[in-house]
């Protein structure tokens, strides 16, 4: 697949090595060149402006600080699928600035596909995450495409709802990083899958 970045930071830069191992073609988009190109030359990608990636990526990712997500996602043509991993975290306390920023930037970019995925961990675990992590993923439509994405980092998509869901997504990850900067360990919280918890996922009854 044809892969845009919107920013060329560290999010940008961890999953893009891994679509780019994978055979995809990707193409840094920054509002600086300099600063895109190098991060696509560090990944073995291609570099151009924010319009140019979002042009040409069948899927974009939208990698900026969440204060200009709606901004930056209104450069997205209509067809494309965006994934949105950004969080709108206040690191004053560690609740949110914005309520669902993935709704808010589906509103400013019709015909475009949302789907957020990638913003429960951190750059450094998307750079060596560990084999089959489960990614969440929510969106109404385009999961099947960032599915894939998910695939290529040997990670394991999880369908977590409908784009209405994301805000919960992001409300998680509030929550989680949160936690582990209080020292604590999210993960000693979920009990491990059994056959009594069932497969059922959100909407589902
Ligand atoms: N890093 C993490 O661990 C992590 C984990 C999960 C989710 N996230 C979320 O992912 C998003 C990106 O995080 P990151 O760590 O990759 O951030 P980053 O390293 O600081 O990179 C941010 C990128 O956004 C660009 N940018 C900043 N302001 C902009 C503007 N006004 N217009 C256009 N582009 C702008 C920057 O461009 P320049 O290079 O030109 O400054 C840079 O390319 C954030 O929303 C963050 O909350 C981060």
């Amino acid at each position: 697949m044809r892969i845009g970045t919107l920013g060329n930071g560290m999010m940008a830069e961890a999953l893009a090595t891994h679509w780019v191992s994978a055979g995809h073609d990707v193409m840094i988009g920054g509002r600086s060149a300099d600063r895109a190109g190098a991060v696509a030359g560090r990944v073995g990608a291609v570099s151009g402006s924010l319009a140019e990636a979002a042009a040409y990526g069948e899927i974009v990712l939208l990698a900026v600080p969440a204060e200009v997500a709606v901004a930056v996602a209104r450069e997205v043509p209509a067809g494309r699928t965006l994934v949105d991993c950004t969080n709108a975290l206040d690191h004053r306390d560690f609740t949110l600035a914005q309520d669902s920023v993935a709704e808010a930037v589906s509103a400013a970019a019709p015909g475009v596909r949302v789907v957020k995925a990638f913003n429960l961990a951190a750059d450094a675990v998307w750079r060596n995450p560990p084999a089959g992590l489960g990614v969440p993923l929510c969106g109404d439509e385009g999961v099947e495409q960032v599915a894939e994405l998910v695939e290529a980092l040997g990670c394991t998509p999880v369908l977590a709802g409908g784009l209405r869901h994301a805000k919960l997504l992001e409300a998680t990850a509030a929550l989680a990083i949160g936690i582990w900067v209080g020292g604590g360990d999210v993960r000693a919280m979920f009990p491990p899958l059994t056959e009594a918890f069932g497969t059922v996922r959100p909407g589902q009854s």
